[in-house]
């Protein structure tokens, strides 16, 4: 199965994000806009294993505790419009070790170097204007392992597990 690691977002953190897609379509912007369960913060892509297990066994291991979520600024990956984080140095240091616990159990992951981002649009096409999302903020409270399977109507991602913060 593909796995993933990500940060469920909160629902009013969704709606901000929608409210940019919907934007972004009534100023002629196309393309494949994610539907709103399938925004997520992505914290290590791990692909194709065979089985969870071991993964759930290395996340769990693995110590935070809660910490603040806010938008900035939006980028893009060539066709591929994203909406961006406000630097977080407890963001960084969950990524570290996340990663570090899947590398000390022999599980593969992309080593790409993390950079925040939440998908908001893929193939765009049309002139991108020049808009921002406002700044809403979530605490994280968990991260969450996500399984993705190509559906009929595009990806669907199902969380298997989620590993809450511990109590600061
Ligand atoms: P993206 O939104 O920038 O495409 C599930 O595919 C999630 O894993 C998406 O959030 C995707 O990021 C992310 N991801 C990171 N590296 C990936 C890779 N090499 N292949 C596919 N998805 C990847």
């Amino acid at each position: 199965m593909r796995l993933f690691v990500a940060i469920e977002l909160s629902p009013a953190m969704k709606a901000s994000l929608i409210d940019v897609q919907n934007t972004l379509y009534d100023r002629g912007v196309r393309g494949s806009f994610p539907t709103e369960e399938n925004l997520h913060l992505t914290l290590a892509f791990l692909g194709e294993l065979p089985e969870p297990q071991p993964v759930l066994d290395a996340l769990s291991a693995v110590r935070f505790t809660p910490f603040p979520l806010t938008l900035e600024g939006m980028g893009t990956f060539g066709d591929l419009l994203w909406a961006g984080l406000r630097p977080s140095p407890a963001l960084e240091a969950l990524v570290r070790r996340l990663r570090r616990a899947l590398a000390e159990a022999g599980i593969p992951y992309d080593r790409k170097r993390f950079s925040p981002h939440v998908t908001l649009l893929r193939r765009a096409s049309g002139d991108l204007p020049g808009i921002r999302p406002d700044s809403a903020s979530m605490t994280v409270e968990a991260f969450s392992l996500f399984r993705s399977d190509r559906g009929k109507k595009g990806m669907i991602y199902t969380e298997l597990a989620a590993f809450p913060a511990e109590r600061p």
